[in-house]
């Protein structure tokens, strides 16, 4: 990647990691980038850098517009190893007379590369500095998603460099979202809001409120990850608003696995129900969907139903990676039931129940067993239960 112009004097000197596939349980099918941001004033700074196999690119980049060592301030908006994998070896080169970090990202640097001969610069939520003709104000945003992290607000350029939030896991050779279709971004954006933002959205919500008291006016947003919002920054806001407010549409997800296809039969018969009340629905096989794109529908579902026969008295793997996953990430505001099959002892719906209690899921109906393979009447009970959810979905809307 060359480095980009993206305001003047501001320059996105990062990577593109094309290739990478999992990012810590979340499938990344189109790679991701490292952004990291380099601002030529009286004093040159750098936002971020990259993860550590992407040093070189960086460096590269930042050569073709200043030598390294002329760089004066590094700042540190997040210490996951994305952003700081490289550092060691950038603070060798570019020595610079200060890094800003928050309190909780010293700790974490601390903790990182046990450096304590860094030229740390804790700074607070609202202080600024000058680099001559550009100030920089920082605001912490702790728990978004880690106790470090922090954005820092160009006032000038009214540029909000956001870390984290607003990014995207989208390694293409276009920079801003004005270059690419929205509704793809937009995907992106969502997914990476489910999997990384989603048990931190009562923070987000806050945060989006205290900037908008401040009245801090943003006209490009440029997240460490993915694309530019150069055009719609009030999109994506609006987007992360509707998000964190968890409030879920008319739709239904019948997650399953399923053993010789009674599991994934009752399913069907499910899914029926749903549609026979006008819920949008989704089918999601776990054997052929991966768990980070799941919990992308769940997102926006206001019901989830889980599905798995009972195996070694327990549920199937992929269910259980599911549910452990999606604990994590504490969805909130969901219906949901449970069914399976069962050859003799027939522990699965149980132990799903229990897994939507821990998660505060309201259980619509106590599920459904079925011994071996469905009958007819079974099935009917299956579409039973989806009128049943699909008629608490509309009446709690
Ligand atoms: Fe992209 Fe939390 O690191």
């Amino acid at each position: 990647m060359q480095p980009t112009e993206i305001k003047k004097n501001v320059y996105q000197v990062g990577s593109l990691d094309w290739n990478i596939r999992d990012f810590h349980g979340y499938s990344t099918y189109k790679g991701t980038t490292y952004n990291s941001f380099l601002v030529m004033d009286e004093k040159i700074a750098l936002f971020d850098t990259v993860k550590k196999d992407f040093k070189s690119d960086l460096l590269h980049n930042i050569r073709k517009i200043v030598d390294p060592g002329k760089i004066n301030y590094v700042i540190v908006n997040h210490v996951e190893m994305d952003h700081t994998g490289s550092l060691p070896e950038i603070m060798e080169i570019v020595r610079p007379e200060k890094l800003f970090c928050s309190s909780m990202g010293k700790k974490a640097l601390l903790a990182h590369f046990h450096k304590d001969d860094w030229p740390y610069e804790v700074v607070e939520s609202g202080q600024t500095i000058s680099l001559g003709s550009k100030t920089v104000q920082f605001i912490e945003t702790r728990m978004l998603h880690w106790p470090d992290s922090m954005f820092s607000y160009i006032k000038e350029d009214c540029l909000l460099i956001s870390s984290d939030a607003f990014g995207q896991h989208w390694a293409t050779n276009e920079q801003f979202d004005d270059e690419v279709a929205l509704s793809e971004l937009l995907r992106h954006a969502a997914k990476y809001y489910a999997n990384i933002l989603l048990p931190f959205s009562s923070l987000v919500k806050k945060l989006l409120s205290n900037i908008q008291e401040t009245g801090i006016e943003i006209d490009m947003i440029a997240p460490d990850h993915g694309l530019i919002w150069r055009t719609d920054a009030p999109g994506i806001i609006e987007a992360y608003d509707s998000w964190s407010q968890q409030k879920g549409r008319q739709k239904a997800l019948v997650i399953y696995d399923t053993m010789w296809h009674s599991t994934g039969t009752m399913a069907k018969s499910i899914i029926n129900g749903l549609l026979m009340e006008g819920i949008s629905v989704q089918m999601i096989d776990l054997n052929v969907n991966h768990r980070s794109d799941v919990i992308t529908e769940v997102l926006d579902a206001r019901a989830v139903i889980f599905g798995s026969p009972t195996f070694n008295k327990g549920i199937l793997p992929q269910m259980a990676d599911m549910l452990t996953y999606m604990k994590g990430l504490r969805p909130a505001n969901k219906l949901g039931a449970a069914f399976g099959s069962y050859g003799w002892s027939g522990e699965a719906v149980r132990l799903i129940n229990q897994a939507l209690e821990e998660m505060k899921i309201k259980i619509v109906d106590p599920g459904i067993r079925v011994e071996y393979v469905p009958t007819h009447d079974d099935l009917k009970q299956c579409v039973a239960l989806g009128r049943k959810i699909g008629k608490a979905i509309k009446e709690d809307a």
